[in-house]
């Protein structure tokens, strides 16, 4: 029987954290999406399995669109500057929507994906959104695990939402501080 108490608990990751220094020794930076950036984040996307497959217009159109939010995570590689991963959520008033993050394979596990997230929580809080909503097959550990350990909730589930393989949905929410508070 596993003893009571918070010595045997994993500890208590922050809901957002703020430090995007992966555990690599070279930091992630994360910027805005810039036009010379697409072709670099059509690569990301041709290698996360299961991603939702955008194509190039449609993420010409996020760019322009200002409830958007399009942003890369860029590390120095051995010569010049990588895109290692990419997010984009949609804002409509206090409420938005993750619709996809993709790492490379070969940065996975060095915290980008969270320095993604903290950033785009940062400027989503900022422009006065409350809550983040994203969907996430139930089969996708690593990103339920992802979303888990930043404080995402479950709310709902959306049955056979995904088709190829027919899947669950599961529908997850974030609260967001207020940062006038
Ligand atoms: C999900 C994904 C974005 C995570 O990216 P990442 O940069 O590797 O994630 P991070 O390094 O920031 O991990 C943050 C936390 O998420 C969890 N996590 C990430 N990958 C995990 C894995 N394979 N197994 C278990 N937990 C995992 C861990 O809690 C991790 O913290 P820790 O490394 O300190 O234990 C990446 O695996 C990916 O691109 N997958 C394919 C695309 C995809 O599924 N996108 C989500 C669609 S909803």
């Amino acid at each position: 029987m596993r003893k009571s108490g918070v010595l045997f608990d994993r500890p208590r990751k922050r809901n957002i954290p703020i430090n995007p220094m992966s555990s690599d020794s070279a930091p992630v930076e994360i910027r805005p999406f810039s036009a010379e950036d697409m072709d670099a984040v059509l690569k990301v996307q041709s290698g996360c399995k299961g991603i939702a497959a955008w194509r190039t217009r449609d993420y010409e159109q996020l760019s322009r669109d200002p409830r958007g939010m399009f942003l890369v995570a860029v590390r120095q590689g051995r010569i010049s500057m990588e895109i290692v991963g990419f997010s984009v959520c949609y804002r409509i008033e206090t409420e938005a929507e993750l619709w996809n993050i993709g790492v490379k394979p070969a940065h996975r596990r060095r915290g980008v994906a969270r320095a993604l997230l903290s950033e785009a929580c940062r400027r989503l809080s900022e422009a006065g959104v409350r809550r983040l909503f994203l969907e996430v097959r139930e089969s996708n550990l690593p990103a339920a695990e992802l979303y888990r350990s930043f404080g995402f909730e479950p709310l709902a589930r959306r049955k056979d939402y995904y088709q190829n393989p027919r899947e669950d949905a599961l529908l997850l929410v974030l609260k967001l501080p207020d940062p006038g508070t």
